[in-house]
């Protein structure tokens, strides 16, 4: 007799700029997940944020071409309510449309990334694959994701960070604190959505105003002259870390085009070519940002290299930022990573379930009210 399958929900698709990326990791996801052991069932989150129930011999249109691959919007609108355990509930007639006993929420940036999906995951009271909320929020905000960082010891570049109902802080003050160039990006964001790099005071008026278009606290950096190094993480408690890659970029930053749009807009090095005290560093660092930010599952870390110091002991390496849903294609840095490090696409599918069951497990085994002393 067999075992009963594990109910996948692949939640996937979504609001956000990543949203055609999602939907080519979800494809990947469903047609590499182990088949004994899990049944997926794909719900798409369309561009205006409705949930839909998709049949999955026909979830997405133009899956062969990554400029035209859309989410096919006839499945069922459905949802997930608070302790439903996984039941999904279909919004036309709330009828039960299945269960999910376990969610991997394929989903980048605002409304995916951020803490808010896990939180209506927690209330619906069923695992899920990575950071839970605070993580998740804590990962996707970069003034609170850096002051964590420093507050860990680890090393950042200079920052400051301005809020839109506030003055904006005087170019003069912002080169003389940080230097130029200088980077400007909203607090939270991702995929290079408003951020720019600012050689001069009218650069800097549009930059500025670029990056509050999409987050009312925005960050100035000190520009970091080096390359880019990223790491991938695995695990609750007692979490692995890959071997480092390099993203080498071909535009004056890795930006949106050069990640989405040109084909030849960047290539990926696995691993890096460094020496072995910096990738060992660099292993250390992410293990310990993953723990900083309270994440769990999974994450990618990236990091900067800084030129003039690469040859300095320990030093030259300055994290950038954490991705809690890293980009998840069989082509992406997050996969890649554990491919060279002796863990395949589908066996790290099985292990990131695996470990949103036991994280899950172990939280139910906590008290959630006071039960009196003794
Ligand atoms: N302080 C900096 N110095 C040099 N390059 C930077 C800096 N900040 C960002 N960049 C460039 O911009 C890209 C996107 O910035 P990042 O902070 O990673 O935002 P996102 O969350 O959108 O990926 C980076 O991959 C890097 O190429
Ligand atoms: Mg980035």
């Amino acid at each position: 007799m067999s075992r009963k399958k594990i109910n996948v929900g692949i939640l996937f698709g979504g609001k956000s700029a990543e949203h055609e990326v999602s939907l080519q990791s979800a494809k990947n996801v469903y047609d590499a997940i182990d088949r004994e052991q899990y049944h997926p069932i794909l719900i798409g989150i369309d561009k205006t944020g409705k949930w839909l129930l998709n049949e999955g011999s026909r979830f997405l249109l133009n899956d062969d071409d990554p400029g035209r691959i859309r989410l096919n919007q006839s499945g069922d609108p459905v949802t997930l309510i608070p302790e439903s355990r996984g039941a999904i509930s279909n919004l036309r007639d709330l009828k039960d449309s299945g269960t999910v006993d376990v969610v991997f929420p394929i989903l980048h940036g605002p409304f995916g990334e951020d803490g808010t999906v896990q939180g209506l995951l927690r209330l619906a009271d069923i695992p899920f694959v990575g950071s839970g909320v605070l993580g998740s929020a804590v990962g996707m905000d970069k003034d609170v994701m850096k002051r964590l960082l420093r507050d860990a010891g680890i090393p950042i570049g200079k920052f400051l960070v301005l809020r839109s109902h506030e003055a904006v802080l005087p170019f003069d003050e912002a080169a003389a604190a940080l230097g130029v160039p200088l980077f400007v990006k909203p607090a939270n964001m991702g995929s290079s959505v408003g951020v720019s790099k600012i050689h001069n005071e009218a650069e800097y008026r549009l930059g500025i105003r670029e990056a509050f278009l999409y987050d009312s606290k925005i960050i100035l950096e000190e520009y970091i002259r080096g390359r880019e190094l990223e790491c991938s993480v695995l695990g609750n408690e007692e979490a692995i870390a890959s071997v480092p890659g390099e993203i080498i970029s071909s535009h004056e930053f890795y930006s949106y085009d050069a990640k989405y749009l040109d084909e030849k807009g960047a290539v990926l090095k696995i691993p890096a070519e460094v020496p072995a005290r910096i990738a060992e560093k660099i292993r250390e660092l992410a293990l310990k940002t993953f723990r900083a930010l309270c994440c769990t599952g999974l994450s990618r870390v990236d990091f900067f290299l800084r030129e003039a110091e690469e040859t300095a002991e320990g030093g030259g390496v300055i994290v950038n930022e954490i991705n809690t849903m890293p980009g998840f294609t069989r082509i992406s840095m997050y996969p890649k990573l554990w491919e060279a490090s002796g863990i395949g696409y589908t066996e790290l599918i099985s292990r990131l379930i695996n470990l949103a069951i036991a994280g899950f497990e172990q939280e139910k085994g906590l008290r959630t009210s006071y039960s009196g002393e003794g």
